[in-house]
């Protein structure tokens, strides 16, 4: 495995794997077992949006892994004055060992791919958030011991979020409904892949689709980047929450998890976020993990 792009780009066995090396990582975490197996590589992490979990957790994770981090603020380097992304890719590859990018257009998460020598990582675009599904997949393994078979559910935008859960659930073996408004379904292209696995089914109606879910999973309505959109999509996702009546038609032993951060009282109620805020902070925590098993894969040796 050379970059981590997108989800679409990596086998169920890899996926599996990195799964099994994050499980691996986190038992030696908590039993003290050092595994410097980064020592001396350093890995720049480009920033044009905010973030709390995604830079926190590859810092510390590299730190763990014997290794450094640089964070590089759009606003500190030349690429936010107009550097092109294709020169950056080029001068990065020169210092460091890896990038993560965390950023807009998934275009320029490819460009550094294209351009640069050195393993690019996707922290979070417009499209994709695959750093956050495989740390969701470790948390959904650990709760229910298995993912092939289970039936998730996602409440809400078709946005980043949902991209990459439908791709990385479905390429695991479990069953994917996606609730959400006409006008907000994730992207056709995914869709089209999903309803060919025929375990997909995509409706604007909430109950049907959280029907005996083992998992419910939802993100904010409007995500970084579309905050003038805010007022507009509070209108077209009202009611898109998971709550006590969606908890009603999952199974009694659904699992609940949001990405965070969370906007309690639009897409997930203050009550059913604090009733599996077990699930939801071993979830954030399982991002340092499961990225440091995508470090390990795509920087080590
Ligand atoms: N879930 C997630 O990516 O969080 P941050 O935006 O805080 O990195
Ligand atoms: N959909 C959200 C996810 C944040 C982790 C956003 O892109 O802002």
């Amino acid at each position: 495995m050379k970059h981590l792009l997108k989800l679409g780009d990596l086998s169920t066995d890899e996926i599996l794997g990195i799964l099994s090396l994050a499980d691996q990582l986190k038992y030696e975490k908590k039993h003290g077992i050092a595994h410097p197996r980064l020592a001396g590589k350093t890995l720049g992490m480009i920033f044009t949006k905010s973030s709390t979990r995604t830079r926190v957790s590859f810092e510390v994770g590299m730190y763990q892994l014997g290794g450094s981090a640089l964070f590089l603020s759009n606003r500190d380097i030349q690429l936010g004055r107009g550097e092109p992304i294709k020169d950056t890719a080029r001068v990065l590859s020169r210092y460091c060992d890896g990038i993560m990018i965390r950023t807009f257009a998934q275009a320029d998460v490819e460009d550094l791919a294209k351009y640069g020598s050195i393993p690019i990582i996707n922290g979070l675009t417009d499209y994709a958030h695959p750093c956050q599904v495989l740390a969701d997949l470790q948390t959904i393994r650990e709760y229910k011991h298995t993912l092939k078979g289970l039936k998730f559910c996602f409440v809400g935008d078709g946005n980043n979020m949902a991209n990459s859960l439908i791709v990385g659930c479905l390429k695991v073996g479990m069953d994917v409904a996606i609730a959400c408004p006409d006008a907000y379904r994730p992207d056709a292209e995914i869709v089209k892949w999903a309803y060919s696995t025929s375990r997909f089914t995509m409706t604007p109606d909430i109950p049907t689709a959280a029907k005996d879910a083992d998992v419910l999973y939802t993100d904010v309505w409007a995500s970084m980047g579309q905050e003038e959109e805010a007022a507009i999509r509070r209108q077209a996702f009202a009611g898109y929450q998971i709550n006590d009546a969606v908890m009603a038609v999952a199974k009694p032993d659904a699992m609940v998890l949001h990405c965070l951060p969370a906007h309690r009282e639009e897409e997930i109620t203050e009550k059913v976020f604090e009733a599996h805020a077990n699930e939801i902070f071993d979830e954030a925590e399982n991002r340092l993990h499961a990225q440091k098993a995508v470090l390990v894969k795509v920087m080590g040796r």
